[in-house]
């Protein structure tokens, strides 16, 4: 955002960027979209996307690229090794980053594997701030048992601590006493926590994660997927940031670490990820397995192509007209739900506007997936399709049996400079009638459920059929539209 005085003393926030290129969107009739989710299992993940009006499932590999990331494109060299792109990205990284060793992979899953193979054996702990479902996946098919050590007021979606992505770094002194160092695979923090509501860190608490790493010797790795917003949210909030550039706190943010890696679908707006340390051994054994699982060290699995945009998107990172539109959209979308009575989570982070569908649906169990019967809701009120990130989310244990999530969110994500206020107005007006409607939405049901990563392909249905009579309800009160 450009920052300048208003003429009343205020402050004026204005996005440092105009749209050149658009894509026209069609609003599917209701009944259509009624069809549509029920063909789709009840499952967002497998609408298709002709019957989708605002795509607010995620940020990943959406996010609308600059002209600069374009050009790059074409400019790139396309080699197998060696290529010209590939340095031009590693020179990116260590400008930005401040990070000497670099490691493309083909997205941030990749990365999550090559770490896992190295860092993690079997009956190995990982202490996050919170676990994302890759990453969780990733870690526990290595042997991890995975610690969320999160702070209390992370699981209060009412709260307004500015930084519910912060780690409890009591829980991790006592982590370490219980199981002692050597056990500690490493340390993850993971900068605006997805599962926690796109929620940041503050530098504070990182430092303070640091030192326990130091005084222990943990190695500690940082998932700076979402950074741009980490570092916006730090500058807004954090007590001594205010005056800092958004630079200087990405290099800060990323100095803690031993182990960086990314997913460049998000901040970076491209598509792939990587891994960076300054940590020469650390790199060298990473190194070795990434022509086995990625790609031979100049590309990573990578397209060449996004290689090029990638190597841009890392430096947009750090220009400040570029960044914090999403996060002021969020704001205005989550603070006008909230005032209307809408259960959110605040505060306002990044990401997008979570709803927390147990105080949205007191009525259905969690055990009928609250959280996934109301994105399909949504879908049905509006053409909107946002996110389940609750119990369908999280696979069911060793056992078989099912593991409730901590928090049933829906997300709403804004991917970065993609939509706009008329959008975010149109979604607050159908996500608040929906909310008027509630006793209408009822649970789901596994038709098949998929044994890993359940949410992406499984499918379900609405128990008692429901949705047809929350579409009635819709069509008699605001029409086919
Ligand atoms: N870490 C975080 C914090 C993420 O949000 C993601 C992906 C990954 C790692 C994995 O990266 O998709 O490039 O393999 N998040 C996407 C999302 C999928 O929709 O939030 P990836």
């Amino acid at each position: 955002m450009i920052v300048v005085k208003s003429r009343d003393g205020g402050q004026l926030l204005v996005d440092g960027y105009r749209v050149r290129v658009i894509e026209k969107l069609r609003l599917p009739p209701l009944w259509t979209r009624l069809e549509a989710i029920r063909e789709a299992g009840w499952n967002t993940f497998l609408l298709k996307n002709e019957h989708v009006f605002l795509d607010m499932l995620t940020d990943s590999g959406v996010n609308a690229m600059t002209d600069e990331q374009l050009a790059a494109m074409i400019s790139a060299q396309d080699s197998y090794a060696g290529s010209r792109t590939f340095y031009e990205f590693e020179k990116a990284v260590r400008e930005v980053l401040g990070l000497e060793y670099v490691l493309p992979t083909h997205q941030g899953r990749g990365a999550e594997h090559v770490i896992a193979k190295v860092f993690i054996k079997p009956g190995s702990i990982v202490a996050a701030n919170y676990h994302f479902t890759t990453t969780k996946a990733h870690f526990e098919l290595q042997g991890a048992k995975l610690y969320e050590l999160y702070i209390s007021e992370a699981m209060d979606t009412t709260s307004s601590h500015p930084f519910k992505g912060n780690m409890d770094v009591e829980k991790l002194r006592d982590l370490v006493r219980r199981h002692g160092a050597d056990k500690i695979a490493f340390v993850r923090m993971e900068a605006t926590a997805n599962l926690l509501g796109g929620q940041p860190f503050s530098l504070e608490n990182l430092r303070a994660v640091r030192e326990v790493c130091d005084e222990h010797g943990l190695l500690l790795v940082i998932d700076g997927s979402m950074i741009d917003w980490n570092a916006y949210l730090i500058k807004q909030r954090e007590p001594g940031y205010r005056n800092k550039s958004i630079a200087e706190i990405v290099k800060e943010i990323a100095s803690m670490a031993d182990v960086y890696y990314a997913s460049g679908r998000k901040a970076g707006c491209a598509r792939g990820g990587f891994i960076a340390t300054n940590n020469r051994e650390l790199y060298e054994k990473m190194k070795v397995l990434l022509p086995v699982y990625e790609g031979f060290f100049t590309y990573g699995g990578m397209s060449i192509r996004e290689l090029a945009a990638l190597a841009v998107g890392i430096r947009d990172i750090v220009d400040e007209a570029l960044i914090g539109s999403e996060v002021e959209l969020i704001r205005c979308f989550v603070d006008e739900l909230d005032r209307r009575g809408v259960p959110v989570v605040r505060p306002p982070g990044g990401l997008g506007c979570h709803l927390d569908a147990m105080r949205f649906l007191p009525h259905v169990p969690q055990s009928q997936y609250p959280a996934a019967a109301l994105s399909s809701a949504i879908y049905i009120v509006s053409g909107i399709r946002s996110m389940e990130r609750g119990t369908v989310s999280i696979d069911r244990d060793e056992s078989g049996r099912e593991v409730l999530s901590d928090l049933e969110l829906v997300r709403l994500a804004l991917p970065r400079r993609t939509y706009l206020k008329s959008h975010i107005d149109y979604a607050i007006d159908r996500i608040t009638w929906l909310y008027e409607h509630r006793e209408l939405i009822g649970g789901l049901e596994w038709v098949y459920e998929p044994p890993v990563l359940r949410f992406f392909m499984g499918r379900l249905r609405d128990t008692g059929n429901w949705g047809e009579e929350l579409a009635k309800a819709y069509a008699s009160e605001l029409g086919e539209w």
